[in-house]
């Protein structure tokens, strides 16, 4: 793999903007194509960020010889086809959180990216900001004892929109999936561990997709997690790590940490705010750009059976909310 990562971008849409500015503040990576349905939306993302490669289709994106790596940012429904097709054409890939509609899916492609021994990574940046990265050698030093309970939550007011991503069951709509899987994804960081026990409730709107789900988990040690997620409730957003002696807080928004708290028993508050650039993409960037060049097949800080893990807490809560989508019938 060259020192700089050519990357190539699948889909145009609202976060595939923000992975192209955060591009700019990665030194060894550049924009060299990007991939969209029509000619004229790959032209007008080219316009935009001075991309020189415009492809008309996905799979003329991936058959393009100049891309290393391709950044997946279409609708979570399309995550499993469009990765399984960068894939065979022996790119790797970055595919956007949630990873894919279910574990079945999931499992597919972390199947194919190992028999084809390719680079594969979920794009959930909050776990490689540097804050959140933090909390991760707070926890790992042992610094608040035993995890023995979390409250984490990632609630917003989107408008009413039926046909929009986030209410529509054929795009994947839903609390859960689309913000639900941010804190589901923090206790599985925390715990290291999936929960044994799922109980979840959801206000299941008139889409037919969760407008809100909260979620009580239990693990083997007995330890819990409290998790609410929304997309038409405006919720605190902070996370709350309480441990056997002390605690650790992450102000809102946890999923774009800029610091952290330690209460380490009895010892005044530890409050550390790493520098950092304000658009967080670039840390996952830097990783995949990283693992990429040391010919890491899988990022040391998600490996893909977490990811799959995750996945299937997420259809563990999916059930209980009984939640299922059109195209999984
Ligand atoms: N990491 C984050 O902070 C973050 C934030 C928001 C969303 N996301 C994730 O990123 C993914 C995309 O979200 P988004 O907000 O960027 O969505 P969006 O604005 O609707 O854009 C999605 C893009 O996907 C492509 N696409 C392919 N098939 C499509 C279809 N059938 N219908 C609509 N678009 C289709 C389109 O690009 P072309 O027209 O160019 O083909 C479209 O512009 C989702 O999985 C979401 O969960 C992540």
């Amino acid at each position: 793999m060259s020192q700089t990562i050519r990357w190539g971008i699948l889909g145009t849409g609202a976060i595939a903007h923000k992975f192209a500015e955060a591009m700019g503040f990665v030194p060894d990576g550049e924009i060299v194509a990007v991939g969209s349905r029509a000619q004229h939306t790959a032209d007008a993302f080219g316009d935009e960020f001075s991309v020189p490669r415009r492809h008309a289709s996905y799979p003329a994106l991936v058959e393009d010889p100049e891309v290393d790596a391709i950044y997946v940012s279409s609708p979570h429904p399309m995550h499993h086809d469009n990765t399984l097709l960068c894939l065979n054409a022996d790119k790797a890939v970055l595919c956007e959180k949630p990873f894919a509609l279910n574990a079945r899916e999931a499992e597919s492609m972390i199947q194919c990216a190992r028999d084809r021994g390719l680079f594969l990574m979920e794009a959930m940046w909050t776990r490689y900001l540097p804050a959140i990265a933090q909390v991760r050698r707070w926890l790992a030093e042992d610094a608040i004892g035993e995890v023995r309970n979390m409250m984490a939550d990632f609630g917003f007011r989107a408008n009413f929109n039926p046909e929009g991503r986030l209410l529509n069951p054929v795009l994947g709509g839903g609390a859960l999936l689309d913000i639900g899987v941010y804190i589901v994804s923090l206790a599985s960081m925390v715990y290291r561990a999936q929960p044994v026990q799922v109980a979840a409730l959801a206000d299941i709107g008139t889409t037919g997709v969760d407008e809100q789900t909260t979620m009580a988990f239990r693990y083997g040690s007995g330890a819990m997690a409290s998790l609410a997620c929304a997309v038409r409730t405006d919720t605190p957003r902070d996370v709350r790590i309480l441990g056997t002696r002390g605690s650790i807080h992450v102000p809102a928004p946890f999923y774009d940490a800029q610091i952290a708290t330690l209460n380490a028993g009895g010892e005044d508050p530890v409050t550390v705010q790493p520098d950092r650039v304000e658009n967080g993409f670039k840390y996952e960037i830097e990783e995949a750009g990283r693992c990429l060049r040391e010919g890491l097949l899988e990022s040391p800080a998600l490996p893909l059976d977490e990811t799959l893990a995750i996945m299937r807490t997420l259809d563990a809560v999916r059930a209980e909310i009984g939640l299922k989508y059109p195209m999984e019938a």
